[in-house]
């Protein structure tokens, strides 16, 4: 007899507790994390005082993240100091790029952390997992396993390719960055830039989309510089890989994020023309609006590069909508810079954006350089986020009145109400049953907002509903809508 049949009901439940920092590459990488745990008997669960095992996958790009880190590893030593009362083992584990730089100043600090590992280690977390329930328990002295190598390659093989979320899947395509952009730690926590294997990664989206994907977005730190080869050990661009993929039946929807300017060749501006199934919005961070600033940054384009560029992609497709990063109060940024920085604002008209101000990062050459006063950044901040918040509210109301195809990804706070995503990533709530989640519904839109959209469905799972380059908008109409949008934008800002 089994021992499973012996014991039916007694078999302990192992919880396994995520927290996630970060970027939708944590995102990602946090699914695989609990995949890789699943085979072990660890179930994921949302209250950390359950989990046999938590981990904290962290982010290192802005704002004092190693110090929330330790406040947060203080929180979770009580938990463990609390199960191990009742005699029972709690493995703490902490990952991503915070484990990556700090490694063995986590353990010294925190002596009960029994793992620690980084971003291209994680899929020896069985393994790991393993051999600290091997070691003797001691509540103040944690297993201190440190994996923080570089070892990319070999941890894709060992990835599952089972979307935790199949309506909308993630799937790394590229990790790390060559840039150096001097305020930027991701060189240094994620390593060098590498591009996984082509055909593996039209695999893993073909089983996603067997799984129920309708939208697969592609993951990179800096996605558009993607060279992946094919097994004849030909390159291919991130162009090319998207007009691949938008081959797979049933996969309607393709994003990709996050991409430099310098990246975007003419083939891949080509394909947002050309391939019906990439979406029409694209995250493509800039980060100032001055060419001075953007020299000492590092970042290895000008003003006028990013131009040329926003209006290459907008004579490709029409309609697309734009989304950047910026940050404010760099060292040296002058008065002059910001308004440049507003200027440019002003002139493209950013869809959505993300502002920052800039905060030094231990080991950065910006972080050597003198910093401006906080008064002045958070100002700047502030009125930059002003003219962004402006922005999005107004390209939102260009929607009201059209209908838009959204992909439901889940259930809203209030009752019987749905959320889901247009091309153009504007969140859009209304009313339906809980079944039609992962679906694509054609949604007539009735109020705009500067965080997303509302209306009211009018039909469900448009099949081949593909169309350029708007659903239902010839494309004098929609030139009008766009126009009206920038010249009530001009008028509000
Ligand atoms: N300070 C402020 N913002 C930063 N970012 C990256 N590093 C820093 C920093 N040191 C922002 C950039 C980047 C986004 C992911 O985070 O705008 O594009
Ligand atoms: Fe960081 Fe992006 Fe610059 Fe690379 S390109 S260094 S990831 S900001």
């Amino acid at each position: 007899m089994s021992l499973f049949a012996q014991h039916p009901t007694h078999l302990p439940e192992k919880y396994l507790f995520i927290k996630t920092y970060g970027c939708q590459m944590n995102v990602y990488d946090s699914d695989r994390m609990a995949e890789l745990l699943h085979p072990l008997g660890y179930k994921k669960t949302d209250n950390p005082s359950h989990a046999n095992i938590i981990i904290l996958n962290t982010c290192h790009i802005r704002e004092k993240a190693t110090e929330k880190v330790f406040s947060e590893l203080g929180r979770i030593r009580k938990l463990k100091s609390a199960a191990a009362k009742k005699n029972k083992r709690v493995l703490i584990g902490v990952a991503g790029c915070v484990a990556q730089a700090e490694g063995e100043e986590i353990v010294a600090r925190a002596p009960f952390v029994d793992l620690v590992f980084g971003p291209q280690t994680y899929h020896r977390l069985p393994e790991m997992v393993r051999t600290a329930l091997r070691t003797n328990f001691s509540f103040e002295a944690g297993s201190k396993i440190i994996e923080t190598d570089f070892a990319t390659e070999e941890k894709f093989d060992k990835l599952g390719t089972d979307p935790i979320n199949p309506t909308n899947s993630f799937i790394t395509i590229q990790e790390g960055c060559d840039k150096f952009c001097s305020f930027c730690v991701v060189p240094y926590t994620r390593g060098a830039e590498i591009s996984r294997p082509a055909e593996q990664i039209l695999k893993e989206a073909e089983s996603m989309v067997r799984l129920g994907s309708k939208e697969v977005t592609l993951l990179g730190q800096n996605v558009n510089a993607y060279h992946g080869t094919e097994s004849s050990g030909k390159e291919w661009t991130l162009g090319r890989l998207i007009r691949e993929l938008a081959e797979i039946e049933g996969l309607e929807r393709i994003r990709y994020t996050t991409s430099h300017p310098k990246d975007m060749d003419d083939d891949l501006i080509l394909a947002h023309g050309e391939v019906p199934q990439l979406m029409p919005y694209l995250h493509l961070p800039v980060q100032s609006g001055s060419d001075t600033i953007l020299q000492i940054m590092n970042r290895k384009h000008n003003i006028s590069f990013y131009r040329k560029i926003i209006d290459k992609l907008r004579k490709a497709r029409g309609d697309i909508a734009f989304s950047s990063d910026f940050i404010v109060g760099y060292p040296g940024e002058s008065d002059a810079d910001f308004a440049a920085t507003l200027k440019l604002v002003s002139d493209i008209e950013f869809a959505q954006a993300y502002s920052f101000k800039y905060s030094p990062r231990p080991g950065t050459p910006a972080s050597n350089r003198e910093q401006i006063d906080e008064q002045i950044k958070s100002d700047r901040l502030e009125s930059l986020q002003q003219l962004l918040d402006a922005q999005q509210l107004a390209f939102n109301l260009t929607k009201v009145g059209t209908t838009q195809s959204v992909l439901i990804e889940k259930s809203g706070r209030k009752e019987s109400q749905l959320v889901g995503k247009t091309p153009y990533m504007q969140a859009t709530h209304f009313c339906g049953p809980k079944k039609l989640i992962g679906r694509i519904a054609e949604v007539r839109i009735l109020d705009g907002f500067s965080k997303g959209l509302a209306g009211d469905i009018v039909k469900e799972d448009k099949i081949n509903s593909i169309q350029k380059p708007d659903q239902t908008q010839t494309e004098g109409q929609f030139l009008e809508s766009q126009n009206d949008w920038r010249n009530k934008n001009h008028a509000r800002v």
